[in-house]
């Protein structure tokens, strides 16, 4: 773990969660010692929000939301604004994770309105970039990320932003990336960044589990999780945890 920056273990939920299920996740979660180091946030769907915020919140756990519309109110059915998101305490917006990319079709263009949106109303976005499988064979990686970053491009300095570097072929299939390509690849994401007059804290997800966080967490250039399937259980979630606050102690 590089840097004084705290660590961030982040857990995407996706379309998974069910209020019996997230009082349960609470009520494991509570048995649990929160870690010093490292800061602990939740993306459940949108549906929990309100009920897990106080819970939540009296843990120490930061709320976040999964994606929201730049729009700020109206006619936009099925959307959900910024100002939605703070009433419900979200402090995190996930933008630009791989699954919208790739199933909704959003772009690059849509994600920056997306991250101005969320600027102006207070959100920190946490803003995921990451290669296929075939652009990494290629030998395209630091292309298409220097792409995906580069709608930072005259954002302001000030605004707070977070970045996940997610490979879209380690996400959700078990396979993770080296340490080498973690190393090189957070080097070259952190030195795109600071180019960009945006130095923050870089993320890695993608199969992130109990097993290989602590391996994951020791990288040179990684400052935390953003955790997909093992952030729906409480044991897990807070086994990461444990694994990223031996390595940022
Ligand atoms: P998995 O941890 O399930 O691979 O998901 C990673 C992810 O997409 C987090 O945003």
């Amino acid at each position: 773990m590089s840097g004084s920056k705290r660590c961030l273990i982040a857990g995407n939920w996706k379309m998974n969660g069910l209020l019996s299920e997230a009082e349960e996740f609470i009520a494991e979660l509570r048995e649990n010692p929160a870690p010093e180091h490292v800061e602990l946030a939740l993306m459940p769907p949108f549906t929990l929000l309100h009920p897990m915020n106080r819970p939540l919140a009296d843990k120490g756990v930061t709320l976040g939301a999964q994606n929201v519309y730049y729009e700020e109110k109206g006619a936009f059915t099925g959307s959900i604004c910024p100002r939605m998101l703070r009433d419900a305490n979200c402090h995190y917006v996930i933008l630009g994770h791989s699954e919208r990319r790739s199933i909704i079709g959003e772009s690059n263009a849509q994600i920056r309105s997306k991250l101005n949106a969320a600027w102006l109303h207070g959100l920190e976005p946490i803003l995921c970039i990451g290669e296929t499988l075939e652009q990494r064979e290629k030998g395209i990686t630091n292309h298409v990320l220097a792409e995906q970053l580069a709608i930072l491009k005259g954002a302001p300095k000030d605004k707070p932003l977070t970045v996940a570097y997610e490979p879209v072929w380690a996400i959700g299939t078990g396979k993770t990336a080296t340490p080498e390509m973690v190393v090189e690849t957070h080097a070259f994401v952190h030195e795109e960044l600071k180019r960009l007059g945006k130095d923050c804290r870089v993320l890695y997800g993608g199969s992130v589990n109990p097993g290989n966080a602590k391996e994951l967490m020791a990288c040179e250039g990684v400052e935390g999780a953003l955790v997909g399937g093992a952030s729906l259980k409480a044991d897990s979630f807070m086994q990461i945890v444990e694994a990223a606050a031996e390595t940022a102690g």
